[in-house]
């Protein structure tokens, strides 16, 4: 399976999915790393890696010009699987129409408690006891599409937002990579918004 990976920051969890890959716990291969923005540290990691990579800036451009950019880029590196780690765009509807449950997200926070920005620091402020992170199909709404997989860390009572999140992105490294495995594995089935994961077969 080929992955587009969408970026714009540090690009922790595209790592963390190079990594699975080069250890051979996800059989997929990325084709192309795109960022919206020139300066995202996860574009070194990129070329440290000799990973194609692509940036296509957003700023000022309108959601449905910009989307048909990315779109375009994905289908020239024949992309079957989209994969936003740490993008800070909402998709238009017709990014989602061209690749109908076939773009996945991670979210810090056990959806759908605390969704958009600064779900960790939503949770420590709302008194949470437990937080953590969610894998999830991607519609034209705000972290809202059906739920992959998650899990759960606690918050503690000395926490700061730096180190819950650093809890939750260990999770998040942990997870992100196992759920796209599922998918490369056809174990999920969608019943509504349920997605259904087939137990592993075993020898
Ligand atoms: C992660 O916390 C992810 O859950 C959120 O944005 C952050 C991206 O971090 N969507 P990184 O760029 O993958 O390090």
């Amino acid at each position: 399976m080929r992955l587009g990976i969408l970026i714009s920051g540090r690009g922790s969890n595209f790592e963390a999915i190079a990594n699975a890959i080069a250890r051979r716990k996800l059989d997929a291969e990325i084709a192309i790393v795109i960022s919206n923005r020139a300066n995202a540290g996860g574009l070194d990691i990129a070329r440290e890696r000799g990973i194609p990579l692509r940036v296509i800036e957003s700023r000022g451009m309108q959601r449905e010009a910009y989307d048909k950019l990315v779109i375009d880029e994905l289908r020239t590196h024949e992309v079957d699987l989209v994969c936003l780690a740490g993008f800070m765009r909402l998709l238009s509807a017709s990014f989602v129409e061209a690749y109908p449950n076939r773009v996945v997200n991670i979210h810090p926070s056990l959806l759908p408690a605390f969704p958009g920005l600064d779900a960790q620091r939503q949770a420590l402020e709302y008194g949470a006891k437990i937080t953590g992170c969610t894998v999830h199909l991607v519609d034209e709404f705000l972290d809202s599409g059906p739920i992959l997989v998650q899990s759960a860390v606690p918050v503690l009572e000395d926490d700061t937002v730096e180190t819950l999140s650093a809890r939750i992105l260990a999770q998040e490294h942990a997870i992100y990579p196992k759920a796209l495995q599922l998918i490369v594995d056809r174990r999920i089935t969608l019943q509504g918004r349920r997605a259904v994961v087939k137990e592993e077969e075993r020898e």
